[in-house]
């Protein structure tokens, strides 16, 4: 990495919310497949941020450029270096009324649609933390629609994280925007790094998961990621792209410039246990 390294983090920030397609498990692999050098670092799919919060333990001077196209997500990277202290407060007292009757709580909450800034977001982390897998689904309307999970007592608000997190977010050299993927174009130059970690392209028909906004991410989307993908190599940026090992995705890949591996994951989106085993999704990067 061309940034020098100074140890300016105190606390790791990790993510403050799990997501599905969250890179946790994947990190080992993708650290192995990431440039030697580069210059920003660009992730249009932001998602959890998993990748980028591991890079910035390593690299705390490192600039980012991170979107995602889910304005409720956004609004809370946004709303924790902001205003935490409100955030905070108002988590507090999501946490006192769970504990009084989490079933009731949880659904009177899961039903309400605050307008107000920091009740939207404490709504979000509020009901991440204790819906079933921690899972961030929405229907057609937008509306979140996870039953409630079985937790005795989850950490509702992990202050050290999010202040951690605030602080890093505070960072100049951090970008956040709420954007389609495709804006990216515009901002990356020659020996940046690009990761795209789009909503994965379903490889069986009860496999597809596509709902992290009010609009799936379709085969068109995938055609314009595969053209952003080649008109990037072409400016020079190091591409890299993690996906399901799906024959679709490595049709729109088969150009010299790509290549493609496959990599083992262990996904826990799946409801059967069994099934969260023995899973391939593949990589697949320009250099
Ligand atoms: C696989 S997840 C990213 C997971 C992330 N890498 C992590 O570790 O948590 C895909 C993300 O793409 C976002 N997304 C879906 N359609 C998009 C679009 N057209 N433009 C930008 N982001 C989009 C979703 O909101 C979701 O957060």
């Amino acid at each position: 990495m061309t940034q020098e390294y100074h140890q300016l983090v105190v606390t790791e920030s990790k993510p403050f919310v799990k997501w599905v397609g969250g890179k946790r498990q994947l990190m080992r692999e993708l650290e192995n497949n990431l440039p030697k050098q580069f210059g920003t670092y660009h992730e249009p799919f932001l998602g959890g941020g998993a990748v980028m919060f591991n890079l910035l333990a390593n690299e705390p001077r490192l600039s980012c450029n991170v979107s995602d196209f889910n304005s409720d997500l956004i609004l809370a990277y946004v709303t924790i270096r902001d205003k935490l202290g409100k955030l905070i407060e108002s988590l507090e007292n999501h946490s006192k009324n769970y504990h009084k009757d989490s079933v009731e709580y949880y659904y009177e909450v899961r039903k309400q649609e605050p307008k107000q800034q920091i009740e939207k977001v404490s709504r979000l982390i509020f009901l991440n933390k204790t819906c079933f897998n921690g899972l961030y689904r929405v229907n057609k309307k937008g509306q979140f629609n996870v039953p409630l999970g079985r937790y005795t007592n989850p950490n509702i608000v992990n202050k050290e994280n999010l202040t951690a997190v605030s602080k890093t977010l505070q960072t100049e050299k951090i970008k956040i925007s709420c954007r389609d993927f495709e804006a990216v174009l515009d901002d990356a130059k020659k020996g940046d790094l690009v990761y795209l970690d789009p909503p994965y392209q379903p490889i069986s028909s009860t496999a597809n998961f596509t709902s992290y906004t009010h609009r799936d991410f379709t085969e068109d989307d995938l055609r314009r990621l595969a053209d952003l993908a080649n008109q990037l190599s072409s400016k020079g940026c190091h591409v890299l792209l993690s996906n399901s090992n799906s024959k679709t995705v490595k049709n729109h890949f088969s150009g010299k410039r790509w290549s493609i591996s496959k990599i083992n994951a262990n996904r826990a989106i799946n409801s059967n246990p069994a099934k969260r085993t023995g899973h391939k999704e593949i990589i697949i990067k320009n250099y």
